[in-house]
């Protein structure tokens, strides 16, 4: 059966080839719409590269809305250093010529969730939690009708990319993932315990540019961009690419596997904050409340991203 989604994103290199990964797999997921976040790059330049994505992958049909433009209780915290000025840099891409929907993007999570029938709306948050935690502070009755957030951040055994001690999306808005993660809703976790095994090595980007469309050519020159930071930064043979994990785990799930446990962030600490406390071992009697993803098939991974870019 198909996940009807709203896809909640800071464009941002990866989070566009979530968005077209999900674009490209109609058959697996619905994508009611985008709320863009702020987050790698404020949310002007968010919110016009999400149009930008739908437009390279053809669909002007979406319904793309600017949600906040900064986190809960504290300044907003960028990464243009990782993802380039636009946050899209890479590929030269036209400006969008799609409208920006009038609705603020939290009114569209809340409307939608109170529309659609309880249990069939997931939410796939690939950037920090701020829209997520808004919508659920201003409407309650939300909460229990969310079918399922699978979202992108977070990190135990790898720690943090941020700081030394937290991953960038739980970073920027602590207090927006804490609230997230004591919401009840279901939650699973891509955290950088996956992501950080999804490298985009050469072969894979070569077998993105050799598609031959349009979208193939932009994603090989996205991964290409913010490969320069990362490979240095880790010394490894590719970038990791974060977010598609989320996309891809609604279309093939068994490429993950985790473990049902606790999770809590922190948001006070000046010295770990946002970190994810994740009772991995279940050491403590804290109720689990995430699944949180520790492997991911990489070569499988791969291959669903190559075959369905292709369809675009
Ligand atoms: C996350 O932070 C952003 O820079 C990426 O888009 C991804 O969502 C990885 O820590
Ligand atoms: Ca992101």
């Amino acid at each position: 059966m198909s996940r009807r989604i709203i896809i909640d994103t800071d464009p941002g290199q990866d989070d566009a080839v979530a968005i077209l990964l999900a674009l490209a797999s109609p058959d697996e997921i619905e994508v009611l719409g985008i709320t863009a976040v702020a987050g790698n790059v404020p949310l002007a330049l968010t919110q016009k590269n999400a149009r930008i994505v739908c437009e390279l992958a053809g669909r002007t049909d979406i319904r793309i809305f600017a949600g906040c433009d900064r986190p809960l209780e504290r300044p907003l915290i960028t990464a243009e250093h990782v993802h380039g000025k636009t946050g899209l840099n890479g590929p030269t891409l036209p400006d969008p010529t799609m409208p920006l929907q009038d609705a603020h993007g939290v009114d569209f999570i809340i409307e939608t969730l109170r529309q659609e029938p309880p249990g069939t709306v997931t939410l796939c948050p690939l950037g920090p939690l701020t829209n997520i935690a808004t919508a659920f502070a201003r409407a309650p009755d939300i909460v229990g009708r969310v079918q399922e957030i699978v979202l992108m951040g977070g990190a135990y055994f790898e720690v943090g990319n941020i700081t030394p001690s937290a991953e960038f999306n739980i970073y920027v808005d602590p207090h927006a993932a804490d609230a997230v993660f004591r919401s009840g809703v279901p939650v699973t976790v891509m955290s950088l315990d996956v992501t950080h095994k999804a490298l985009v090595t050469r072969p894979r980007n070569d077998a993105f540019r050799a598609i031959g469309n349009r979208v193939g050519e932009a994603v090989a020159a996205m991964t290409d961009f913010f490969e320069r930071f990362d490979k240095e930064k880790y010394g490894s043979e590719g970038a990791p690419l974060h977010d598609p994990c989320v996309t891809a785990y609604l279309i093939r799930p068994e490429l993950f596997t985790g473990r049902h446990i606790n999770v809590e962030v922190e948001t006070t600490s000046p010295l770990t904050l946002g970190m994810t406390v994740a009772d991995w071992w279940r050491v403590t009697k804290r109720a689990p409340n995430a699944m949180f993803m520790g492997t991911i098939d990489d070569d499988g991974y791969f291959a669903l991203l190559t075959e369905r870019l292709a369809r675009l």
